[in-house]
């Protein structure tokens, strides 16, 4: 990042998925041209950004609160003689709109997902005008053609968002409204950024996107690419060491993606594949396009491409005309897979979308099955770690570890990992030899190299 001397702070909080982080990052690269540097503590900030989520319940009443309590220090600076500028972006700013203004007047700027870019511009409209601005735009020109390039990172790992928006319409889901419709972004971009990435001292990255599995970016020839030829050339770059990606459909996985698994061995072993629900039924609900079947079918093929692969999904709990059969086939399903890790979540009803109005599963029932798919989560989760014990994992280093003369780090299968180790093997991936689990992550010896 380049250093400025103009003294001004911005404190950025961040909700939510990685697409948020990615985008709050992106934010503090397009302000610190104009003076900006990023602080932890929110008392000195000169401009205070709430980079917010819609997805789950209560998100929109989280940030009032929120904001309820930055208007407080807003007040106390006014009092010192210096301002503090109030920005929400985010997918709540998409969906509340002007309502924020209502709510919080002391908001200076509200700014949607696909036109934060445009942030230096609207921070100037409200210096010039002293009234505040509203941008929702889902722009015909791509953000990413007016967003800076060099990319704050942070240890070895980083995150490149490659695609965007939804088409599909789940009907619980108000990504589409929110982040609009799909958007990839082109190889000769990603490939410029990776290597930036890179050169910053990236060893992993992680290709985001909304549906990162439904990329149709153009390659150097103007033709559509699929997302496995994107990492073929992204594998190229000889310091990258390891390459994932987030959020995959099961509609969209692709034999070549399949198929790369078993060839690349830059693609960790490791896939985060949202299934929602185990009845087919509730699947049909949902308009998830795809069968409980299709899923262990993909799951199967995945594991004969890399036999070692762990796999990871999101559940949704009493959506709508749910029974306990139908949730008994979810649960079915979890123990046909054996997840690594699961995020299991209540139906929350979002509105605008189609399943808020149909009739709802009693919130206690809710609450007993959410119990009940997390407990057999949890107990997945930790038998797949105790089947790692005695095994070899490859470890990237990041960072020391708690205690002194241990240093942390990330296996192939994204799970902590320590181990005794010194400072100068931070940056480096080694084998090491899984002895136990404290708590939840891994501890082990680093195994000699010769
Ligand atoms: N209620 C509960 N969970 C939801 N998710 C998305 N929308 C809702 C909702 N309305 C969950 C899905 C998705 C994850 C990111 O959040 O499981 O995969
Ligand atoms: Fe939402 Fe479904 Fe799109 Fe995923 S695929 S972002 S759950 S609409």
């Amino acid at each position: 990042m380049i250093e400025n001397n103009t003294g001004k702070k911005l404190f950025i909080k961040s909700y939510g998925c990685q697409m948020n982080v990615y985008d709050s990052n992106k934010m503090i690269d397009l302000l610190n041209p104009l003076g900006y540097t990023e602080t932890k503590n929110m008392e000195e900030a000169d401009m205070v950004v709430l980079n917010t989520c819609h997805i789950r319940e209560k998100a929109a009443e989280k940030v009032y609160s929120e904001l309820g309590r930055i208007r407080e220090l807003k007040n106390l600076r006014k009092s010192q003689g210096k301002e503090m500028l109030i920005t929400v972006a985010g997918c709540v700013s998409q969906a509340e709109g002007d309502e924020i203004f209502i709510r919080a007047p002391y908001v200076d700027i509200v700014v949607g997902p696909q036109s934060y870019q445009k942030l230096p511009e609207l921070m100037a409209q409200v210096s010039r005008s002293k009234k505040t601005v509203l941008d929702l735009d889902f722009p015909t020109i791509s953000k990413f053609d007016s967003l800076p390039e060099s990319l704050s990172i942070q240890g070895f790992s980083a995150f490149l968002t490659i695609q965007e928006g939804c088409d599909k319409f789940c009907k619980f889901c108000c990504v589409p409204y929110t982040r609009g419709a799909e958007y990839s972004r082109s190889l000769s971009e990603i490939y410029r950024e990776a290597l930036s990435l890179v050169n910053q001292g990236a060893l992993e990255i992680t290709l985001l996107g909304q549906n990162v599995t439904a990329y149709h970016g153009l390659d150097y020839n103007n033709e559509e690419i699929t997302i496995a030829d994107l990492i073929k050339h992204i594998a190229k770059i000889p310091r990258l060491k390891r390459i994932r990606y987030s959020t995959s459909h099961p509609n969209d996985m692709m034999e070549d993606l399949i198929e790369l698994h078993s060839t690349e061995t830059k693609l960790m072993p490791y896939l985060h594949l949202p299934v929602q629900s185990g009845s087919d039924k509730i699947l049909k609900e949902m308009n998830r396009k795809h069968t409980a079947q299709r899923y262990l079918d993909l799951i199967d093929q995945y594991r004969k491409a890399s036999p070692d692969i762990l796999f990871s999904s999101d559940f949704i709990v009493g959506y709508p005309g749910e029974t306990e059969k139908d949730f008994e086939e979810t649960l079915e399903l979890i123990r046909n897979v054996r997840f690594s890790m699961g995020y299991s979540f209540k139906y929350s009803p979002r509105p605008g979308t189609p399943a808020a109005m149909e009739t709802q599963v009693p919130d206690d029932v809710k609450t007993e099955r959410l119990v009940r798919i997390q407990a057999l989560l949890s107990t997945q989760e930790e038998e797949t770690k105790q089947d790692l014990i005695g095994k070899t994992c490859s470890v990237m280093f990041e960072k020391k570890g708690k205690y002194p003369g241990q240093i942390h780090g990330k296996n192939q299968y994204g799970q902590a990992t320590c181990a005794i180790g010194s400072e100068d093997q931070i940056g480096k991936i080694l084998n090491v030899k899984v002895e136990k689990i404290i708590g939840t992550t891994l501890s082990g010896t680093i195994e000699r190299m010769d």
